[in-house]
């Protein structure tokens, strides 16, 4: 049964999603697909009619060279949540109505546990309505929080720009004969993966981040500027890495504490940004030291300049394995990664239940969070084989080219 395929990207970007969405696409061209169909802006888009024949964006090999290296998502995304089918069962009739209007029978979906959630119900939905369009996510996410994969594709990259601007930093941070204290906040949401990253800075060249703060552990505001008083009393410098998401005793984010405006998406998540002005402003004002805050925001996940060779290979292949996994008869399922040995590195690609996936966080064990504020080794073994080699950009006059859906910008 070959007939047409349809690939959408959800969630937050990565700087490697689109080398999924080039797996996606080559594979199910090599496996001899009609037509493989880019939605735009996810599901709210194909909801809306929005779709394009990828043919018509994706034209010769040097596209899919330069769309591996695209950050971003390159069709667009949403972060948007299907109704429950008692809700509102006219949205499915719809989504299926446009499936079947395109003949489409392979439907992936690259995304995190949010988006997976999306497969979950699709998926569901197609069973109790006896359809044959198959369903199977493909894994991504900086924030590294799905369940039963090793990681996800887009963590590595994030983590291993994380690390070099950290190093970066820590040179910045270090340089005056006074204690200066440089706070850097790190998304990742309520798991603390991508803060740990941090610790791969130290090295023979890098004196390393001085405290780590995950948000599996309550923050105590009180012990931390006690922390950093005694460090900057001791004339040092301080670099400390915080998540986005650490929460104090009473279950408010650290960032809740100062002014702020909520603003809250589709799945209910909370914007989280903050907390470090927040800790800097604190210890500035009772400290009187010099303090800088650092929000990496966006540039974490964008930086495709800085993105990781084996990430960017790993979410090539999770495309290519969806699409194998669906042509061969799967559906409700995800793509997920195993970690086969760590020297030498080795991960192979299997297929999970996307109800084991949907909609969980996996967390940091606590046993890889140190009780001084730091992480263990186990966790910067974890990581390592994660930010290995680099592919490199294309330049252009100067500057790293891209694949822009948009192809004609002026
Ligand atoms: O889930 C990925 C992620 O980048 C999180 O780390 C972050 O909290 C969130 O998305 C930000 O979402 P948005 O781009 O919608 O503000």
């Amino acid at each position: 049964m070959i007939g047409n395929v349809i690939v959408g990207q959800s969630g937050g970007p990565t700087a490697v999603i689109n080398s999924s969405l080039a797996g996606v696409y080559q594979t199910a061209k090599e496996r001899g697909a009609q037509k493989v169909y880019g939605m735009l802006h996810g599901i709210k888009g194909l909801i809306d009619g929005l779709y394009v024949d990828l043919d018509t964006k994706i034209k010769t090999d040097m596209d899919i060279d330069l769309l591996k290296r695209t950050p971003s998502s390159f069709l667009g995304s949403c972060r948007y949540k299907l109704p429950e089918v008692t809700e509102d069962e006219e949205v499915y009739e719809k989504i299926f109505r446009q499936l079947n209007n395109l003949d489409v029978k392979y439907f992936f979906y690259i995304g995190g546990n949010d988006s997976m959630d999306t497969i979950k119900k699709l998926s569901d939905y197609a069973e109790t309505k006896g359809s044959d369009i198959r369903f199977i996510g493909v894994p991504k996410t900086i924030d590294n929080d799905l369940a039963i994969t090793d990681h996800t594709p887009g963590f590595g990259s994030a983590a291993k720009f994380i690390a070099s601007t950290t190093k970066e930093i820590i040179r910045d941070g270090l340089v005056y004969d006074y204690p200066t204290i440089s706070i850097v906040e790190i998304m990742g949401r309520n798991a603390g993966w991508l803060t740990a990253a941090a610790a791969l800075a130290r090295g023979e060249d890098c004196e390393g981040v001085d405290l780590i703060y995950l948000p599996e552990k309550v923050f105590d505001i009180d012990h931390f500027i006690d922390k950093v008083s005694d460090l900057a009393g001791q004339n040092r410098s301080l670099v400390i890495a915080l998540s986005e998401g650490i929460k104090v005793a009473d279950g408010r984010y650290v960032f809740e504490l100062a002014d702020h405006v909520d603003v809250v998406d589709a799945f209910g998540h909370k914007q989280l940004s903050g907390s470090a002005k927040f800790l800097s402003d604190k210890i500035a004002a009772e400290l009187g030291v010099h303090t800088r805050d650092i929000e990496f925001s966006t540039l974490q996940r964008c930086a495709a300049h800085m993105s990781s060779r084996v990430d960017i290979t790993e979410a090539y292949n999770v495309g290519g394995a969806a699409v194998k996994a669906a042509f061969e008869g799967d559906t409700g399922k995800v793509v997920v990664l195993k970690r086969i040995s760590d020297d030498p590195y080795m991960c192979i690609t299997e297929i999970a239940d996307v109800h084991k996936i949907a909609n969980i966080e996996k967390k940091v064990p606590l046993e890889w969070i140190t009780d001084d504020d730091y992480v263990t080794q186990d966790m910067i073994n974890y990581i390592h084989p994660l930010i290995q080699a680099e592919l490199s950009p294309i330049m252009v006059d100067g500057l790293p080219r891209h694949l822009n859906i948009n192809r004609d910008v002026h």
